[in-house]
């Protein structure tokens, strides 16, 4: 039984840690691997490479696999092959950060006493730095365990080139069980971890109907004007005041919420108050907490992320645009299947407005997690040492494409152990992470580790 597992340890652990965990998060931050723009990919190659160096330092061995589009990093803390392995997955890349509501630049890394500012820091640098510095921990008081790490840097892309790479190198992958660490609590006072999460099946819809701007005093009124037919196509898919999808059949397959489930949430700390207020919502679609909590984690949507078309410059010009574009894409829940919603909305908007060109991306179902069982129970005893409270299982909103390609493919269980909370604003301006979740989750990981090594799964 390795020694050196007291909360007080592992609270004056990271305490002497925190100025290298805070120099680590501070050169990762400012590393701009934001994964869909094609213009950071020497960025993001840079992060992987960072990544790699850093794994080094802390004893690991590590590589960096190439793939179609950015990298994945890989590192192993080997303890001995007699032991199992257990490997925690995060991701390196980051969203887009442009925009004038950020108070700091998001890609330099500051400090407010406890709160870490800048785009990465909660989504997902901040948790990855802690698991790490976790690990370091138990691996040193040499708990019966082989920690891996496994960094993705196209998370925030949908994984496109995630399930084939670990599956070409599967044998460099293997690992008993997976611990994630990208998913957030219901409140600071609330740990939670996902007994789900949705999934995501993405569209582009395009329209044009000319080839260059014509003044509409000339051609109004008789010229097709491409954003106002794409605006009452989507009008036509969902009711934009209920946000209820108008499409036939898209509900057909939605598995409704169990007794229990919704037992779960009534008790787990959610209030629409705290929502509104971390999200800095001015109202919402409905007031009640049940209802929304159902919205955001049980049903299905249909969202639009940006329209573009068009003049958007200062006062007016008064032109008829020739092409417009939206971004759309449906969350997705259990038991959906992310084929059958392609055709739905290219049938439907096929009837509706022929000349709309639709194409589908980031295919992903939704995930059903595991909430009982030696792993489940060994996170639950984890968080509930390092925080001081059990978390609550239930379904998260968002979507982590490789969750589901790691269970295929390494065919071994994965859980969650998350640190992020709402109040940190996930692909949000002004993002933060801080330490309080820092320091309790190295501890929580660590305890996690140790608590793994006297499962003897192997
Ligand atoms: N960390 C999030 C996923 C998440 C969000 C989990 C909220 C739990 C609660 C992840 O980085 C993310 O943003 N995923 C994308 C995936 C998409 C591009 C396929 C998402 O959910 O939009
Ligand atoms: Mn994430
Ligand atoms: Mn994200």
């Amino acid at each position: 039984m390795p020694t050196g597992f007291s909360r007080e340890e592992l609270r004056s652990y990271a305490r002497g840690k925190r100025a290298e965990y805070e120099s680590v998060l501070e050169k990762i931050v400012e590393i701009p691997s934001v994964s869909v723009e094609p213009e950071r990919k020497p960025d993001t190659r840079r992060a992987a490479e960072y990544a790699v160096s850093l794994l080094k330092s802390f004893g690991a061995t590590a590589k960096l696999y190439e793939t179609k589009g950015h990298p994945i990093v890989h590192g192993r803390l080997d303890r001995d092959p007699k032991y199992p392995t257990v490997t925690v997955y995060n991701h390196l890349d980051v969203q887009p950060a442009e925009g004038p509501d950020w108070r700091t630049a998001p890609f330099e890394f500051v400090r407010q006493g406890d709160r870490y500012l800048g785009r990465g820091t909660t989504d997902d640098k901040g948790p990855a730095i802690t698991a790490l510095f976790g690990a370091h921990y138990a691996f040193e008081r040499r708990v019966p365990v082989n920690i891996h790490f496994l960094w993705e840097l196209e998370e925030e892309i949908g994984s496109p080139n995630f399930e084939t790479t670990i599956r070409a190198n599967a044998g460099d992958f293997a690992t008993d069980s997976v611990v994630v660490s990208d998913t957030v609590w219901v409140s600071r006072s609330r740990p939670a971890c996902p007994a789900g999460l949705r999934g995501l099946q993405g569209f582009r819809f395009e329209l044009q109907t000319g080839e260059t701007d014509q003044h509409s005093g000339t051609a109004g009124g008789a010229a097709r004007n491409p954003i106002t037919e794409l605006c009452a196509l989507i009008a036509e898919c969902v009711d934009g005041k209920t946000g209820r999808v108008k499409i036939p059949g898209f509900y057909s397959d939605v598995v409704a919420p169990t007794k229990k489930e919704l037992e779960d949430l009534k008790k787990c700390g959610f209030t629409v108050k705290d929502f509104k207020k971390d999200h800095l919502f001015r109202s919402l679609r409905v007031d009640d907490a049940l209802e929304v909590m159902k919205r955001i984690w049980m049903m299905p949507t249909f969202e639009v992320h940006g329209l573009a078309g068009g003049y958007q410059g200062p006062g007016v010009k008064t032109i008829i645009p020739p092409k417009a574009t939206a971004i759309v894409s449906c969350r997705l829940v259990p038991d959906m299947n992310p084929k059958r919603i392609v055709k739905l909305v290219k049938d439907f908007v096929k009837k509706r407005n022929p000349d709309v060109k639709v194409s589908a991306e980031h295919e992903l179902p939704a995930y059903q997690g595991k909430t009982t069982g030696p792993y489940a129970d060994a996170i639950r005893g984890a968080m509930k040492f390092a925080f001081g409270k059990e978390p609550v299982f239930v379904r998260e909103g968002g979507s982590i494409g490789a969750v589901l390609s790691m269970e295929r493919v390494l065919k071994s269980p994965v859980f969650f152990l998350g640190l992020s909370l709402p109040e940190h604003g996930y692909h949000a301006p002004n993002e933060n992470f801080d330490w309080p979740q820092a320091e309790g989750g190295m501890a929580a990981f660590a305890d996690y580790f140790r608590r793994l090594g006297e499962l003897k799964t192997k």
